[in-house]
């Protein structure tokens, strides 16, 4: 694996956010486009962006206690409303009431917090004209819109200090070609030789983005990152109550992890910067499993074991068995090709009696009702890597 990579493989679990002026609408980040607003009718909510709640501090703090490890902020949305103090754009944070630069507010916040730092920058915007014409019907106008889209990325890699990822986003319906996409990521790498970039910009970049799915059937043979709402919503969608449940959300997290993969979880801030109450519910959930059954996943990935309670997760010598439906009290994990040196619980330290027989580990006396309320995990610690039984 690339050098780069090494952090974000062993991170596993991220917070995504998305965030703008729509936000003050409450009907997510399409709504411009969705209700045909006018660019003139919503660029007035400019003027309504106070960001009276916004705490960057708070809300890594809230990434960092749900365990995850790094961040990544719409820098600007395909509503073309910048987060930072760009000189190509006077649709900006700091021409609104609130007057603040919040990348640069987040980036310092992530920093502290512990946590690596990533910009979202969708290279579409819905203002330009020359978006919608094209490069073939409008050449000129595509040119000044790559010096803005390009100025703009120059800006967010030279302004902010080191910036770990960069999550591009709406390369629709035009091709890398259209986009100089080769010699943007050349500009960027240059500014920031570490930095890892997604496929959304129609290059491979340096890994891919399935979104709001677990790609089940054909797990990406290289780096990987599902990113997922924990509503049906990305940007604040007062109306959306469908949230998912921490048990989902660490389901879909351990699933992952089994399958060589990260979580990019997303939260929605109010018009105000404060998040939700549901997603702060939910992160806390979360936060609690991660603090005991973290192991199981930071520098995981999968594990050739099978057992009908969850997949297995696995690092070094040891292998996890995730217990995701508590079957009462025996647990059998199969196909286990080495030696099973000792095993025992993670949510409560106890050990665990388990009688090896072929290639199948019996866990027995197991309590009845699960040691965890989402996934109790068992610890395997094996006398070598985890190998397949042959
Ligand atoms: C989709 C949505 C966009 C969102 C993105 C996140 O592409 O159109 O609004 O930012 O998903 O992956």
């Amino acid at each position: 694996m690339e050098n780069r990579l090494k952090w974000f493989s062993e991170a596993r679990f991220g917070m995504f956010i998305h965030w703008g002026i729509y936000a003050l609408l409450g009907r997510g980040e399409w709504v411009m486009y969705l209700e045909r607003i006018p660019k003139d009718e919503y660029a007035q909510l400019a003027h309504k962006f106070r960001a009276e709640q916004f705490d960057p501090v708070e809300w890594a703090a809230m990434a960092r206690d749900a365990g995850m490890r790094y961040m990544v902020l719409t820098s600007r949305h395909h509503d073309g409303f910048s987060l930072f103090d760009t000189k190509f754009s006077e649709f900006k944070s700091t021409k609104t009431p609130a007057n603040i630069d919040i990348i640069a507010e987040y980036v310092e916040a992530c920093r502290s917090a512990g946590l690596k730092v990533g910009l979202y920058y969708s290279l579409l915007d819905w203002r330009w004209d020359a978006y919608w014409k094209g490069p073939v019907n409008d050449p000129k106008g595509w040119g000044s819109f790559l010096e803005y889209v390009h100025g703009q990325l120059e800006e967010l890699c030279s302004s902010y200090g080191r910036i770990d990822v960069l999550w591009f986003d709406g390369n629709w319906p035009y091709t890398a070609q259209d986009w100089r996409a080769q010699e943007l990521l050349d500009k960027i790498r240059r500014l920031q030789p570490q930095i890892i970039v997604n496929n959304r910009t129609g290059l491979p970049g340096d890994f891919e983005t399935p979104e709001q799915h677990v790609p089940w059937w054909s797990p990406p043979r290289r780096a990987w990152e599902t990113c997922m709402t924990m509503n049906d919503s990305w940007g604040y969608f007062e109306g959306d109550r469908n949230w998912k449940s921490p048990r989902q959300i660490i389901n879909t997290l351990v699933t992952i992890v089994s399958m060589g993969g990260n979580l990019l979880l997303n939260v929605g801030p109010r018009g105000d910067g404060s998040f939700p109450p549901e997603a702060v519910e939910i992160l806390s959930h979360i936060g609690e499993w991660m603090r005991v059954n973290g192991e199981s996943i930071y520098g995981a990935s999968g594990a050739p074991f099978t057992s009908s309670v969850g997949p297995v997760t696995a690092k070094g010598r040891t292998a996890y068995i995730h217990a995701l439906r508590w079957p009462g009290s025996r647990i059998t994990v199969a196909r286990v090709g080495n030696s099973v040196l000792s095993a025992h619980l993670l949510a409560d330290g106890r050990k665990v009696k388990f009688r090896q027989e072929g290639d199948r580990v019996f866990l027995e006396g197991l309590p009845p009702a699960p040691p965890d309320p989402y996934d109790a995990v068992i610890k395997f610690e094996l006398d070598s890597e985890p190998k397949a039984f042959s």
